[in-house]
C-alpha cells in the first residue's frame, strides 16, 4: 500500500529541495513571495466577501467586482501554490507532522469548496439581486463564511512556523 511518505520522499530528496534546505537565502526568498500572493489572494477575497456581505463596494454589481478581482485572485493563488509547494519540499515530512499545516491546508480546501457552492447554488439567481446593496442571506453567509475561513487559514500559516521542531 503507497503511504503518503512514499509519495513525497522523492520531493524531499530533490535537488531542488536541497538546494532550498542548503542555502540560507533561498528559503525567506521563496516565504516573502509567499507572503506577498497570500496578501494579494485574502485581500482581493476580502474584497469580494464584503461586497457579499452588503459592507463595501455596494454602489458596484456584484458580478462586476467578482469579474474585475477573481483573475487576481487566481494569478495570486497560483503563485501562492507554486512557492508554498517548495517551502513544504524542503521539509516535507515535519510538515506533514504539524497540526497547524494541515489544518491549514484543510481549510484552503474548506474555502474552495464555500466558494464552489456560491457559483452553483448562490450565483444562479444573481441577475435577480446583482444590483442589490445587500444581497440575500445565503450569499452574505458565504461572504461571512470567507472572511472566517481564509483568517483561519492565514493564523494557520503563522502558527507553522512557530510549531516546527528546531533543527
Ligand atoms: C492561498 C493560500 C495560502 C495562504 C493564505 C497561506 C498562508 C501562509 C502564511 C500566513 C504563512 C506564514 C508566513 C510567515 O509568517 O512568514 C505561510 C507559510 C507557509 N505556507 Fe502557506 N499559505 C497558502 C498556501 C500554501 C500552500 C498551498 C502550501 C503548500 C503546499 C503552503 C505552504 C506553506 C509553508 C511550507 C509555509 C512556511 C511555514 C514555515 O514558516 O516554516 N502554503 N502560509
Amino acid at each position: 500500500m503507497l503511504r503518503l511518505a512514499d509519495l513525497i520522499a522523492p520531493f524531499e530528496n530533490s535537488g531542488v529541495a536541497d538546494s532550498i534546505r542548503e542555502n540560507d537565502l533561498l528559503f525567506p526568498l521563496i516565504e516573502s513571495v509567499h507572503v506577498l500572493s497570500i496578501c494579494l489572494v485574502v485581500g482581493s477575497i476580502l474584497v469580494v466577501d464584503l461586497r457579499l456581505l452588503g459592507l463595501a463596494s455596494t454602489n458596484q454589481p456584484v458580478s462586476r467586482v467578482t469579474r474585475a478581482i477573481l483573475p487576481l485572485t487566481w494569478s495570486a493563488f497560483v503563485v501562492a501554490v507554486a512557492s508554498g509547494s517548495l517551502m513544504f519540499i524542503s521539509n516535507a515530512t515535519k510538515y506533514l507532522g504539524n497540526g497547524y499545516f494541515v489544518a491549514k491546508l484543510l481549510l484552503i480546501g474548506a474555502a474552495g469548496v464555500n466558494m464552489a457552492v456560491f457559483h452553483a447554488v448562490s450565483a444562479r439567481d444573481l441577475p435577480r439581486w446583482d444590483n442589490e446593496s445587500a444581497p440575500p442571506l445565503r450569499a452574505r453567509l458565504v461572504g461571512g463564511l470567507s472572511i472566517f475561513l481564509w483568517i483561519a487559514v492565514v493564523a494557520c500559516g503563522r502558527w507553522v512556523g512557530f510549531t516546527m521542531p528546531v533543527g
